[in-house]
């Protein structure tokens, strides 16, 4: 059955965990889908994993679309949900609503998130007014790194706490349907999860969250420029990949791949004619 936004309310009151993992092509969201994750988000992220950027500032509305486009298609049940890049929202409710409009037109997406709390609560009210579902992420928002200074956990003094949960009750009452908490203070996500209506899914931010959400190549094994220390490597799939690449390429160049069964026939008769009829031009 398709995941909806109803999917991860109703979960929160039956305290089911719901899962989220990040795709940013067809093949991996059928994968992802046949697992029976609940939802995939198109993260902003890909700017990091799959265009090799440093950090997701760089990311544009034309890179969410194409990624998105493709996702759709192999996403399924999942609950498809995008990021909307860094300066998509930020700069006005108008430039957020038709942004948010083409994710949902051109992308296919299901749902689409925003980082930050009560300074873009104008444009999460705004987009669900205009029937597109909102996840607001907080905590650790990877667009405002320059901000930050660095990755670094969000929320650990009384102050910064305090703001985070000022923030989670905003941007539910503008209408977000769920909350993403990055890098947080575990205790401090479990207190936002128990404060609020809506379901928190959390990465980096304990295991009390609603639901937890990964990126596919962290998870995976196969982005090692920097692991953070929350990300759990289910698999070794960067190892496996080295390892068949490097087989591929000792077959080739011993001649063992490709073998006959690989190949297709043609009519021996029509071989002997072309050979008798072609001689090489030198
Ligand atoms: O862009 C992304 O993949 C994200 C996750 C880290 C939650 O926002």
């Amino acid at each position: 059955m398709k995941n909806t936004v109803s999917t991860f309310l109703a979960a929160k009151q039956k305290h089911e965990k719901l899962t989220m993992l990040t795709a940013y092509d067809y093949s991996t969201a059928k994968l992802v889908n046949a697992a029976g994750i609940n939802s995939i988000l198109v993260g902003d992220s890909l700017g990091n994993v799959i265009l090799g950027y440093e950090d997701t500032i760089s990311v544009t509305m034309e890179d969410m679309i194409h990624h998105s486009k493709a996702v759709s298609r192999g996403a399924g049940d999942c609950l498809l949900v995008v990021d909307m890049p860094f300066m998509s929202y930020q700069t006005s409710v108008h430039d957020a609503m038709v942004n948010a409009g083409r994710l949902m037109k051109e992308g296919r997406a299901d749902a689409v998130k925003l980082e930050g709390g009560t300074k873009i609560c104008p444009q999460i009210e705004a987009i669900t007014s205009a029937g597109i579902p909102v996840i607001a992420h907080l905590g650790l928002t990877p667009q405002s790194v320059n901000v930050f200074g660095g990755y670094k956990v969000q929320g650990k003094t009384e102050e910064t706490a305090k703001q985070l949960i000022e923030d989670a009750f905003a941007v539910q009452k503008a209408g977000a349907f769920c909350v993403l908490l990055e890098c947080v203070p575990a205790e401090l996500a479990k207190l936002v999860t128990e404060l609020l209506d809506v379901p928190t899914i959390g990465i980096g931010a304990g295991n009390n969250c609603d639901g937890q959400v990964l990126v596919n190549q962290d998870m995976l094994g196969m982005f090692n420029d920097y692991v953070p220390k929350f990300v759990k490597q289910f698999a070794k799939v960067g190892e496996l990949m080295i390892n068949a690449y490097r087989q591929y390429d000792e077959e080739v160049k011993n001649g063992v791949y490709p073998e006959e069964k690989h190949g297709y026939a043609i009519d021996k008769t029509i071989i002997t004619k072309l050979r008798n009829a072609y001689t090489r031009k030198d």
